[in-house]
């Protein structure tokens, strides 16, 4: 499995009640009854817990009105309602992807035609600084206005929206009126999936994205190689995918994507907000590849057949040759780079000792810069020596990396024990657990606390898949607590509660079910099967 294993050590936040306020149990707010009897019932079954003593400001507001996940940074109700059964939509100029997203959104909902009411969606460009390159506001009154800098931002406010509205056509549509603004904590909201162990096919991974931008989750990293699998057509070296793309870990699925695949993926992904990050894991985690051209390998290594066990940490490309592994190295990441427009291309890095291993990291990840990108690596290259702006991914809890920080490296934040969601939705779920025996429960998951990471440009969760063989085992480690990987990116920890985002991702049942979800029937969030 994984070589190297810290345990988590950082403790459970415990519950806030942030959506309390705006109840009884904090001031009486202007709100209208029906929401009032709502949060009354979820504060009084809280209260019961704990008491609700606390009388803070209203941010949170209760479901119907405001089930969006992640919860907005700044939500105002007001006190009308607008009905309608048709939208005309006046879209400005430069916003291709959210009109896209809205014109789908509004079809699926019949919302489209020359229904009896009908009112106008206006989506609109303004130069508001406060928004940022992905915030948004959504005003409905007598109209619905959706406004921001970028496309992107528009994108996001679509899915506001969407999450507002029902998930299935009805003959009427009726929205609270209300004002909401806007924006990301953080500039990167991933996952990654291993698609090296276990295949996942080009179809799944329109649906993911779909469901990733309904999230507002920004970043796709596809862990296209490893020891068990090369699913990344490199054509230079075919045998990358005749041999590589064969294997896969033991019950896994094999295969590969063609070159024109992932740039149909790369276009999928960018028109709904979502940038892919490919990995080419190196110099380990490389079996696969020296399966395939055997002069990567040094000359004592015995074992060159394709692999389909869990161990890692044995493959190595033999770094005492570098006029064989080096050009390699740059080839495979010129066609990557020119496949996929991500700024930033993960060099993996993780899970090998080799006296040369900093030395391999340092010149690789200067191949990026001199290719005009940015090199992500996992955390152990924090020993390399490499330009203060390569990013590192943490993944063991409890990593030394404050030498690392020190010289200005921004962090990806995965640590293992909050977002390896391979792991179990709960205890004893079968599959991986060499991080936490305990598994990473939905409720573990949303106490991580970005914050102390001072350079952290965001979080990723991970799902490996040496146990995760089908769509619908991918599906149900994903969500719910995708949902909740979103909410931390999305949200500081003062804007948010556990509490709140049960009942707001609670009531988000049936967009799940509209996406065709198979995820887990999480207790938490009432979801959970009659014995
Ligand atoms: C890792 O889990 N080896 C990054």
């Amino acid at each position: 499995m994984h070589a190297v294993q810290h345990l988590a050590s950082r403790g459970v936040v415990s519950v806030n009640w942030a959506s309390c306020r705006a109840t009884p149990c904090g001031r009486a707010g202007t709100m209208r009854l029906p929401f009032k009897l709502h949060a009354l019932i979820v504060c009084l079954v809280a209260a019961a817990a704990s008491g609700c003593t606390q009388r803070t400001a209203v941010t949170e507001l209760a479901p119907p009105l405001t089930s969006i996940v992640p919860i907005p940074q700044s939500m105002q109700p007001a006190a009308g309602e607008l009905r309608f059964s048709s939208v005309k939509v006046e879209a400005a100029a430069g916003t291709p992807h959210a009109t896209q997203a809205l014109t789908e959104l509004l079809a699926r909902l019949g919302l489209n035609g020359s229904g009896a009411t009908s009112v106008t969606l206006h989506l609109e460009l303004v130069d508001a600084p406060e928004l940022g390159e992905e915030g948004y506001r959504l005003v409905i009154d007598d109209a619905i206005r959706l406004s921001a800098r970028t496309d992107a931002g528009l994108l996001h406010g679509v899915q506001s929206l969407r999450q507002l509205l029902p998930a299935q056509k009805q003959a009427e549509h009726r929205l609270a009126q209300l004002a909401i603004r806007d924006a990301p904590a953080y500039r990167w909201r991933g996952i990654s999936l291993d698609v090296a162990r276990s295949f996942l096919p080009v179809e799944y991974l329109e649906k993911h994205i779909d469901r990733m931008a309904v999230f507002k989750l920004n970043r796709l990293h596809l862990h296209l190689t490893d020891d068990q699998g090369w699913r990344i057509e490199i054509k230079r070296y075919p045998k990358l995918v005749e041999i590589g793309g064969r294997s896969a870990v033991e019950g896994g699925r094999a295969g590969y994507y063609t070159q024109e695949q992932l740039k149909h993926l790369v276009a999928y992904a960018q028109a709904r907000g979502v940038t892919i990050v490919p990995e080419i894991d190196m110099p380990g985690h490389v079996q696969a590849a020296l399966a395939s051209y055997n002069e990567l390998a040094c000359a004592d290594v015995k074992n060159l057949s394709p692999y389909s066990g869990v161990e890692v940490g044995f493959s190595v490309f033999c770094l005492e040759k570098p006029e064989v592994v080096y050009p390699f190295v740059r080839n495979v990441l010129e066609e990557v780079v020119a496949i996929f427009p991500s700024q930033e291309i993960h060099i993996g890095g993780d899970e090998i000792k080799d006296p040369l291993y900093a030395d391999f990291v340092a010149r690789t990840a200067a191949m990026m810069d001199e290719m005009g990108r940015t090199p992500i690596v996992w955390e152990e290259g924090s020993v390399a020596d490499m330009k203060p702006s390569a990013i590192l991914q943490l993944w063991n809890d409890g990593y030394a990396i404050d030498a690392a920080v020190a010289k200005g490296h921004p962090l990806i934040l995965s640590p293992c024990s909050y977002l390896y969601i391979d792991h179990g939705n709960y205890a004893g779920q079968p599959g991986a657990d060499w991080c936490r025996a305990e598994g990473v429960p939905l409720k573990r998951l949303y106490s991580f606390d970005p914050a102390p990471f001072k350079t952290a440009v965001g979080i990723e969760a991970a799902l490996w898949t040496e146990f995760v063989h089908a769509d619908a085992s991918a599906d149900e480690h994903l969500w719910p607590r995708l949902a909740a990987v979103a909410e931390l990116g999305w949200n500081p920890a003062g804007q948010r509660s556990y509490a709140g985002f049960v009942q707001r991702m609670g009531a988000l049942r049936p967009q799940l079910d509209a996406l065709g979800v198979q995820y887990h029937p999480e207790p938490d969030l009432g979801w959970a099967k009659p014995e």
